[in-house]
C-alpha cells in the first residue's frame, strides 16, 4: 500500500500491512489480532506532522474514528466531544456553524482530531491546551479506554506526555473541549496580523466567524497548501533560548524579532532565522524551502524523504553556525 495519500509531503513511501479502523471496538480487536502482534505499528491521523523517508516495514493504522457530539453544558459553555479520525479543520467549522467559541483561531491547521493533543496545536496565540477538556485513549497493551484531563496531558509548546513518556503507547480516539457560548465568547486578537486584517475589512466588533475568516485568509497567504505543494507545516519549532544568550544576539541582530516567556527565556522565529541565513526559496533535488515562510519545507515533486532530512540538516548546521542556536525538528521522523 502507497503511502502517498496518507502524508502531506506526499513521500510515495510503502506500508507493507495497512488497516483502516472507524471505532474503538474496532481497534481492540485489533489488539488481540497477529498482524498487531507480530509486527511493529504505526499510527496515523492526517500525517501533517510526518516525515517518512524509507518504506514502513510494519503495520501502519489510519484512525478513522468519526462523530461529534455534547457531553455537557452550562450556561456558558457546552463540552463537545469529536472522534479521532475526523478532520481538524472540519470541526473547527462545526463548532463555528454551532457559534461556540475557543477554536477560530486554529481553522484550517492540516491533521485530525486525534493528533491535535499529540503536540498541543497551536496558531496565532491560542493553543488546543487553552479550550481542551480531556481525552479518550486506548492503551496499546492493555487494550482499555483510559480518560486523560489536561493536569495528565503535560501539555508545553508544541509538546504533551504522548510524545515523550507515553510516546507509542496509545491511540487518541476522541478528545473534548470546552467552548463558550453565544454571549460569552473570548475573542484573542493578541496578535497583531488579526487586527491588522479586521481593520482592513473595517470590522469593529469581530465574532469567532470573522476571526476565523482572518485566520484563513492569513494561513492561506503564506503557508503552502499541501494539497497543491507537500508539507508539513513548521518543519522545526520556534528555539527557546536564555535571556543572556540573546541579549548577545540583539546586539548584533537588533532587528531579530522575539517573544518573552516565562523565567527569563526567549522564544526565536526560527522563520526568520532561516530567511536571515539566506535559505528562503533555496531549491535542491526537488525539495526546498517555501518562498513565503522559510519555516515550511516543501517537496516539489520530485524529491523524497531523505532529500528533506539532508535539507533540514543542513538548515540546522548552518543556523547552528551563524546564530549559534540549536533548531530541533517539530515533525516527527519515521523510520523502521
Ligand atoms: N518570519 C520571517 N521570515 C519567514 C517566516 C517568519 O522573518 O520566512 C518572521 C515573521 O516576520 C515574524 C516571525 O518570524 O516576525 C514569526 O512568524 P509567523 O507569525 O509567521 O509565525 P511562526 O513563528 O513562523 C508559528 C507556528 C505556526 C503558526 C504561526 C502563527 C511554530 C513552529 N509555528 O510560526 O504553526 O501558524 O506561528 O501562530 O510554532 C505549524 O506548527 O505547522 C505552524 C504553521
Amino acid at each position: 500500500q502507497s503511502l502517498a495519500d496518507y502524508n502531506t509531503f506526499g513521500f510515495d513511501v510503502k506500508a507493507e500491512l495497512f488497516v483502516e479502523i472507524n471505532s474503538v471496538e474496532e481497534f481492540q480487536e485489533l489488539l488481540h489480532t497477529p498482524e498487531w502482534n507480530e509486527n511493529q505499528h504505526l499510527i496515523l491521523g492526517g500525517g501533517s506532522n510526518i516525515l517518512l523517508t524509507d518504506d514502513y516495514h510494519g503495520l501502519v493504522i489510519i484512525n478513522r474514528i468519526s462523530g461529534t457530539n455534547i457531553l455537557e453544558e452550562d450556561d456558558k459553555s457546552v463540552v463537545v466531544k469529536c472522534g479521532g479520525g475526523e478532520n481538524w479543520h472540519q470541526f473547527v467549522l462545526y463548532t463555528l456553524q454551532q457559534n461556540l467559541g475557543g477554536l477560530e483561531n486554529l481553522s484550517l491547521i492540516p491533521g485530525t482530531v486525534g493528533a491535535a493533543p499529540m503536540q498541543n496545536i497551536g496558531a496565532y496565540g491560542v493553543e488546543i491546551k487553552d479550550t481542551f477538556h480531556s481525552l479518550e485513549a486506548i492503551n496499546l497493551k492493555t487494550a482499555k479506554l483510559v480518560v486523560f484531563f489536561p493536569d495528565e496531558c503535560e501539555f508545553g509548546y508544541r509538546e504533551s506526555i504522548f510524545k515523550h513518556k507515553f510516546k507509542g503507547e496509545y491511540l487518541i480516539a476522541s478528545v473534548s473541549f470546552r467552548l463558550d457560548k453565544p454571549g460569552f465568547h473570548h475573542l484573542n486578537l493578541d496578535y497583531g496580523i488579526i487586527k491588522n486584517v479586521l481593520k482592513d475589512k473595517k470590522i469593529e466588533n469581530p465574532t469567532i466567524q470573522d476571526v476565523s475568516n482572518a485566520v484563513i485568509e492569513i494561513r492561506q497567504s503564506k503557508l503552502p497548501d499541501p494539497v497543491e505543494i507537500g508539507n508539513s507545516g513548521s518543519f522545526f519549532k520556534n528555539p527557546i533560548i536564555e535571556s543572556s544568550e540573546f541579549e548577545k544576539l540583539k546586539s548584533e541582530f537588533p532587528e531579530m524579532p522575539f517573544y518573552e516567556l516565562e523565567e527569563g527565556k526567549i522564544k526565536l522565529a526560527a522563520g526568520w532565522l532561516i530567511e536571515k541565513a539566506g535559505w528562503k526559496g533555496h531549491q535542491e533535488n526537488g525539495v526546498g524551502v517555501h518562498q513565503r515562510q522559510a519555516l515550511v519545507l516543501v517537496n516539489h515533486g520530485e524529491g523524497s524523504g531523505k532529500d528533506i532530512l539532508n535539507l533540514a540538516k543542513k538548515i540546522q548546521d548552518s543556523i547552528h553556525s551563524r546564530f549559534g542556536v540549536e533548531l530541533s525538528p517539530e515533525v516527527n521522523f519515521i523510520s523502521t
